[in-house]
């Protein structure tokens, strides 16, 4: 039995139906969100209510670990190394072995500590997902053509969520992954300007890439409910970005060595979430 947490998000929802797709048994944690589509066992699972942790990995070999809140991944080991799983397959984040960005170190973190136990374990780093353009920045683009950031022209080799979980996929159904971390790109690294074409062309109107300075970046997200301090981080590493300190434009071949095909493309993502942004 495979138990999928955060089931209903970005990742996790394109994972259960893939694994579903290919008659593997799965088990859905479900947390307030229910599932879009029937079929499925689900269970409830709340990393704040560790009682909700055992039920749900009764019965379970494989867990895929995926939170919103990297403060509940430790706990979540635990709970499934004391369940008696024996594998599990982590997203955590890009270049996490050597970023100096808080939430890579707290992955990092998790990504030892995984490590350490006497689990299997696959590692998987992917890059910013494209659908941030759908669940961040997709009302802005829906209703004012435009989406606002502070990275300036840096270029981020961004990956579809869709080839995240097709990953998540076959690393879970077949051998070959034991002990493995992959970091996970798109196919080419772009910037805003050039993601903003992208969308215009898909869209069929002029979408703009707003560029903000640090400071009316940090008060856009403080009133969008962001809190202060993982704001001012956001607006440090869009800044490390700009002066080319990171290595979030980096290009690599996971997706095509593990899948057998080239990433998706920007563009090609562009097309196929063009409804959901008002194209
Ligand atoms: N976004 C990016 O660009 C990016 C890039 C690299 C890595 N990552 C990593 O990817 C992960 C996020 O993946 P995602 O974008 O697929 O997530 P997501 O869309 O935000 O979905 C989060 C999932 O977790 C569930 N959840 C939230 N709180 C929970 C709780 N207390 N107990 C149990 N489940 C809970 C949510 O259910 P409800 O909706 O019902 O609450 C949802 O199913 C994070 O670890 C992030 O660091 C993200």
């Amino acid at each position: 039995m495979i138990l999928v947490t955060g089931a209903t998000g970005t990742i996790g929802s394109h994972l259960v139906r893939e694994l579903v797709r290919q008659d593997e048994l799965v088990r859905a944690g479900i947390h307030v969100r229910p599932l879009e589509f029937d079929g499925v066992e689900t269970c409830s699972i709340d990393f704040d209510q560790p009682e909700t942790l055992p039920p749900a990995l009764e019965g379970v070999d494989t867990l895929f670990l995926l939170s919103r809140d990297v403060f509940h991944e430790k706990p979540m080991v635990d709970a499934a190394i004391e369940a008696g799983v024996e594998r599990v397959v982590y997203i955590s984040s890009f270049n996490a072995e050597t970023d100096t960005f808080i939430v890579g170190q707290l992955h990092r973190e998790v990504e030892q500590y995984i490590q350490d136990s006497d689990m299997i374990w696959t590692i998987l780093r992917p890059n910013y997902l494209m659908q941030n353009f759908v669940t961040i920045m997709g009302e802005e683009i829906r209703n004012e053509d435009a989406f606002y950031d502070s990275i300036g022209d840096a270029r981020v080799s961004q990956i579809d969520a869709r080839d995240v979980s097709q990953v998540a996929a076959r690393v879970i159904t077949e051998s070959g992954h034991e002990n493995q971390a992959y970091e996970l790109s798109g196919p080419e690294a772009l910037s805003h300007h050039q993601a903003a074409e992208a969308l215009s062309e898909a869209l069929g109107r002029r979408i703009q890439y707003l560029e903000l300075d640090d400071e009316t970046y940090r008060r856009r997200l403080l009133s969008q409910g962001v809190p202060e301090e993982f704001a001012g981080y956001l607006v440090d590493v869009n800044r490390r970005n700009r002066k080319g300190e990171t290595d979030d434009d980096k290009i690599t071949d996971s997706v095509r060595n593990i899948l057998g095909r080239e990433p998706t493309t920007f563009s090609q993502f562009c097309l196929d979430y063009a409804p959901q942004l008002g194209g």
